[in-house]
């Protein structure tokens, strides 16, 4: 049992009962609410938006750990904002040349500020900024679906990562998290899991969630 945050990712959750599956999700032990914002062009797939959000504020009572898969973050991160999310990660990939502006504007909303990274790409990219976000998100899966293979090799590259963090920063990996690989990243030191089909598919959501920890 280790104090790893559970973040589950609503994606996976029944959308007609998005206020029942909150309360579910707030029962069972879940301590943050992970939104995964699709634009269907950054990724293949589109999912919700700001007045989601805001509409979900009204009733959760846990941290809403919002995930920005789309292109442009710095468009749309003023609404995302306002809407009441807690956390908001944008995308190094959707960015690459203003990953500092992006990060201060989001924190400009005190807002917690996370970068996350698709499989591709190199820690060595990211490493200047990690020092200047609340949470790092490490994709281990290609972004854009639920329910989909850890990929181990992405886990593995927390490796590289750990001796450059030097604050707090939450380590957080997002993709194929089950009960074997929510052990192997949190061996790899990771502090925060995001977790959709296996905790919605599983009938006994208490078990689940406890299972990852
Ligand atoms: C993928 C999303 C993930 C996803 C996780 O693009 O960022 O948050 O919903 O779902 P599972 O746990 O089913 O892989
Ligand atoms: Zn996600």
């Amino acid at each position: 049992m280790s104090n790893v945050i559970i973040s589950p990712s609503i994606l996976s959750s029944d959308f007609a009962n998005l206020e029942k599956e909150i309360k579910r999700l707030e029962e069972n032990g879940a301590d943050w609410l992970h939104i995964d914002v699709m634009d269907g062009h950054f990724v293949p797939n589109l999912t919700i938006g700001a007045p989601v959000v805001k509409a979900l504020k009204r009733i959760a009572s846990i941290p809403l750990d919002v995930h920005l898969m789309i292109d442009n973050p710095e468009k749309y991160i003023k609404d995302f904002a306002l809407a009441g999310s807690d956390i908001i990660t944008f995308h190094y990939e959707a960015v690459k040349n203003n990953v500092n502006e992006v990060i201060d504007l989001i924190k400009s909303y005190n807002v917690k500020a996370g970068l996350s990274v698709k499989p591709n790409t190199k820690i060595e990219e990211i490493i200047s900024y990690v020092n200047s976000v609340d949470l790092i998100l490490i994709m281990t899966v290609e972004p854009g679906f639920g329910g989909q293979k850890f990929i181990k090799e992405c886990a593995d590259k927390i490796k590289e990562l750990k001796p450059h963090i030097k604050n707090n920063t939450i380590l957080e990996a997002d993709g194929g998290i089950n009960k074997e690989t929510a052990q192997y990243c949190k061996d790899l030191g990771v502090n925060a899991l995001v977790a959709g089909n296996y905790i919605f598919s599983n009938n006994n959501m208490k078990e689940a969630i406890a299972s990852l920890r």
